[in-house]
């Protein structure tokens, strides 16, 4: 793998379908280069398994396939962002998510370099995957109940050794709620809405790259990497 992405600060966007593979990617990619992996769907799941307020508010849009408002998930993104564990690197997957999200991201870092830091999106990686092979991925997915862990697998595309049971820590994998095929067009249907509009407000700011997320994840990674490094 090149290693010039690998050398500077990442401050990354993760776009793409539910299933595209922002996650798996996201994963791999914080831990070659050391970036906090910044998950918004990670972040609500773990609110509504502590019983949070933001958690019970998340609660029925989440299960609905339908997008959390923006208000609830950019105060608890950015906050994140802004705690000393970030650093200078970090990848958000699966926010920005709709237009005014964006603009929020935008005027944050837009604040913080004002104040002296060094804070920009430097790149958005758009993962491209067909819709039939999208429904596959998303019905098809299990997921490490260990929320220290948290590995993604795949009944067909990446099993784990032993059925239902995490290969990096034993955990218990569970099926999400809304990776069933009714929620999951739910959720298509809102990405297309209101989350792909992002890709004009991206290449408009001359930061967009697209990768061919339809390979193994090892090739993707190597296209990412490369078009990261371009
Ligand atoms: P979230 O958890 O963000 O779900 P999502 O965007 O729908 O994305 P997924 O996690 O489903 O897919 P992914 O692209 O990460 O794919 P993965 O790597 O897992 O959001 C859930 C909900 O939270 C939303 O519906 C909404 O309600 C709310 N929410 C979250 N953020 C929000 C926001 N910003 N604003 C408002 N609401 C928000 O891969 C999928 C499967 O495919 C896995 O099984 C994996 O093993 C497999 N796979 C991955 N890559 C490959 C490959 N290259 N080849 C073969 N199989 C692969």
């Amino acid at each position: 793998m090149g290693a010039s992405v690998t050398h500077q600060p990442i401050r990354a966007v993760f776009l793409g379908a539910p299933g595209a593979g922002k996650g798996t990617q996201a994963k791999m990619m914080a831990g070659r280069c050391g970036a906090l992996h910044v998950s918004s769907g990670d972040m609500l799941r773990e609110h509504r398994r502590r019983g949070t307020d933001l958690g019970r508010r998340a609660q029925g849009y989440m299960d609905r396939g339908q997008l959390v408002p923006d208000d609830l998930v950019v105060a608890m993104v950015l906050e994140r962002i802004r705690q000393p564990d970030a650093g200078r690197s970090w990848i958000l997957d699966g926010f920005p998510r709709t237009l005014p999200q964006a603009q929020s991201l935008d005027r944050s870092l837009h604040a913080e370099r004002a104040g002296g830091g060094t804070a920009a999106v430097r790149h958005v990686a758009y993962f491209d995957v067909p819709d039939a092979i999208l429904v596959r991925r998303l019905t098809g997915r299990r997921t490490c109940s260990n929320s220290a862990c948290g590995a993604i697998w795949h009944v067909e595309f990446q099993p784990p050794r032993v059925a239902g049971v995490c290969d990096s820590c034993g955990g218990q994998l569970a099926q999400r709620p809304d990776d069933r095929e009714d929620v999951v067009h739910q959720r298509l249907e809102a990405y297309r809405t209101q989350t792909e509009p992002l890709l004009d407000y991206y290449a408009g700011r001359g930061v967009l790259v697209e990768v061919d997320a339809d390979q193994p994840p090892e090739a993707v990674l190597a296209d990412l990497v490369g078009k990261l490094d371009g």
